[in-house]
């Protein structure tokens, strides 16, 4: 049975899907969907770039950051980064390599949890960490087949009281959305053997997330309530007792879409070119949403973590490698035509022609002083303010 039968048969069963459904099935049915199906989805080979496959530069950027992390936390005697959809593992694998060479005592310290649902994936996971999961540096989370957020596993690798770092890279966008319009909630029918679009009423849980978060759409408008990504940020938040949360990913706050921006942002990618129609060939190309930044806050406020105002993954990585200008991106370069090539690599990363601008990063902490946290490096650039934290809702 092909995903679009197995979709068609679910519509045929239970009515029309919510788009939630619809994308989760195309995502990460157990056996047919895009991320469960194969491991090839990122690099040049693949449907699209993350900033660990540009260089191995964002990692150990991002290692300073955690080894200050560490250090702010009393550099306690454990401490473990809990990684969100690892995908193939080139960041941890970056994180672990560049800390034993280069922070041992950060290293000494470190256990790294993976937490990734996709089959595939984690077999690649076993091979690209083998050495670190063999002395037992790392670990593999037990993962689902079931990929229902409700049912993701979120567990921690060490014991509760152990500080935590929990890491996100391009995680949020690819969890299920909800698409509303100002005819309702979208579900997927089926007619004339074709996926086609029918709307039902929202929900109050819905409209309630638009009230707070986003906008209600107008005529011929769409956008998209992340409640799967509001859910999991809950779960993995409430599990943190000390520590730190940092995501990193494309997305908008709720004053971007006040402006008229971010609306309708459901995306499709299939080598590296963005396509409109996710209908086309489900389980064949990448769907994601932008994150909304200020829902996802909000969700972490609740669980007692305070974040920090957003900024953008430029004004991140500017802030951690300034100091030694980048000396770590250029480690290994012995001619000047590499260190031109790694030159342009760190560009990309850094400029907001590349990723600068429109990647963002919430930073957020638990049992840490704020005022301490807005001094760490990666937040030192962060002067031109994207957002202040709203106030804690009830
Ligand atoms: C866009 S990829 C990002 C991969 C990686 N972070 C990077 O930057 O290259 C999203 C990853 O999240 C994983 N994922 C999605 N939902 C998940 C869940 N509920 N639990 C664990 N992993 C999940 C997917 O399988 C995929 O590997």
């Amino acid at each position: 049975m092909t995903l679009r039968q197995k979709i068609e048969h679910e519509i045929r069963e239970r009515g029309p899907i919510p788009f939630s459904r619809y994308m989760e099935m195309c995502l990460y049915d157990p056996e047919l969907g895009y991320y469960s199906r194969h491991a090839e989805q990122f690099g040049k080979a693949g449907d699209f770039y993350t900033s660990s496959d540009v260089h191995a530069v964002f990692g150990r950027l991002l290692v300073r950051q955690f080894d200050e992390m560490w250090r702010m936390l009393g550099s306690p005697k454990q401490i473990e980064i809990q990684e969100l959809g690892p995908g193939r593992g080139l960041f941890a694998q970056d994180v672990l390599d560049w800390s034993q060479k280069k922070f041992a005592e950060f290293f000494h310290a470190l256990h790294y949890s993976l937490e990734e649902s996709s089959p595939a994936l984690r077999t690649r996971l076993q091979a690209t960490l083998s050495r670190h999961l063999g002395t037992g540096r790392a670990s593999l989370g037990k993962g689902t087949t079931s990929i229902v957020p409700n049912h993701a596993q979120t567990s921690r690798a060490l014991a509760p009281e152990v500080p935590v770092i929990v890491f996100a890279n391009e995680f949020f966008d690819a969890l299920p959305v909800e698409v509303l319009s100002s005819q309702g909630e979208l579900r997927i029918s089926l007619r004339n053997g074709r996926f086609v679009e029918t709307w039902a009423p929202a929900s109050v849980e819905e409209l309630e997330f638009l009230d707070r978060y986003g906008v209600q759409p107008e005529t011929a408008e769409r956008v998209e309530v992340p409640l799967a990504a509001q859910d999991y940020m809950s779960r993995i938040t409430a599990a943190v007792n000390c520590g730190f949360i940092v995501v990193i990913d494309y997305g908008y706050l709720r004053e971007e879409q006040l402006a008229g921006r971010h609306r309708g942002t459901v995306t499709t990618f299939h080598q590296h070119a963005v396509s409109g129609n996710p209908y086309e060939a489900p389980g064949e190309h990448d769907i994601s949403a932008h994150v909304n930044f200020t829902a996802l806050a909000a969700a972490a406020e609740h669980n007692g973590i305070k974040t920090q105002p957003l900024l953008t993954q430029s004004q991140l990585l500017m802030g951690i490698g300034e100091k030694n200008q980048f000396a770590d991106a250029f480690e290994e370069c012995r001619l000047p035509q590499e260190k031109a090539k790694v030159a342009l690599q760190l560009k990309h990363l850094v400029t907001p022609a590349g990723m600068g601008e429109n990647f963002h990063v919430l930073v957020g902490s638990k049992c840490v002083d704020p005022e301490m946290v807005a001094r760490l490096s990666g937040l030192s650039f962060g002067k031109s303010r994207l957002w202040q934290p709203a106030a804690q809702e009830g």
